[in-house]
């Protein structure tokens, strides 16, 4: 579904991916994990067309993606949920919803079976359609952050650290509701600090350090590999 190979990123001169190759198939969670600027965001925001690549190539469905208009990547089904759940404090839970359905929905189209989706997954959603984005707590605009990427009907959906954050308890439902959305049919390219987390609900992973991939392979691998251990989830 998409394949990366030997991008290089630099932000003014300093470089923040060097030759980074990945590939996720359709179906998947792949996870990228990696500590403090490693250079996991900066991955997906390749992906998504926010920043420029400068050498390499980005695939999805053998087409070149690599530094189209965001818009047209959206519209192709690459939904990206940044970190720090932005959403828009100004609109409500409903507004932050339908403004994500510009990237299909003709005027006047329907999305009701989209808001119902996000809905049945995020039953507290529901109980504050008419809320503003700014007095939801930070768990509910993490969902509305999540059922926002999904409004737009992704193929492909990348989530920023959707952890971040979190109470523990919170923590756990929203990786167990990445795992449905996966159920449905969704790929996921998940980037998390939360390694111990993430790599229990991922197919595949990534190790990052300083730009670079340093560890690639499935999940079983990667959790009984010793490095991986002492790196990223501590023993
Ligand atoms: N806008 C920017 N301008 C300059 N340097 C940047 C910018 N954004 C990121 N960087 C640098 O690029 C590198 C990779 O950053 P990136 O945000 O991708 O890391 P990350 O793995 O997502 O880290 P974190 O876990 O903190 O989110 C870091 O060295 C960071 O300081
Ligand atoms: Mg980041």
């Amino acid at each position: 579904m998409l394949k990366l190979e030997k991008i290089d990123i630099y932000y003014s001169n300093v470089q923040a991916l060097k030759a980074v190759s990945l590939n996720v198939n359709a179906g998947e969670i792949v996870t990228l994990i990696g500590a403090n600027g490693a250079g996991k965001s900066t991955i997906l925001k390749a992906v998504s067309g926010l920043i420029r690549t400068k050498a390499g190539s980005i695939n999805y469905f053998e087409e070149s993606i690599k530094n189209m208009p965001t818009e047209n990547i959206v519209a192709k089904g690459i939904s990206y949920v940044p970190e720090g759940r932005r959403i828009f404090p100004g609109l409500t839970v409903f507004g932050n919803l339908e403004v994500a359905t510009s990237s299909w929905r003709r005027f006047g189209e329907s999305f009701e079976k989209d808001l119902k989706n996000v809905f049945k997954l995020f039953p507290q959603l529901k109980a504050r359609i008419d809320h503003l984005g700014w007095a939801l707590s930070g768990g509910e605009q993490q969902m509305l952050a999540i059922g926002r990427g999904l409004m737009a009907r992704p193929k492909l959906l990348m989530l920023d650290e959707p952890s971040l954050g979190l109470a523990p308890k919170l923590v756990k439902s929203v990786f167990e509701t990445i795992k449905q959305i996966n159920e449905q049919g969704t790929t996921i390219l998940l980037v998390e600090q939360n390694a111990f987390a993430a790599l229990q609900v991922a197919d595949r992973g990534y190790a990052l350090k300083n730009g670079r991939i340093v560890l690639s392979g499935l999940i079983k691998d990667l959790t009984t590999n010793k490095e991986v251990r002492e790196a990223f989830i501590g023993g």
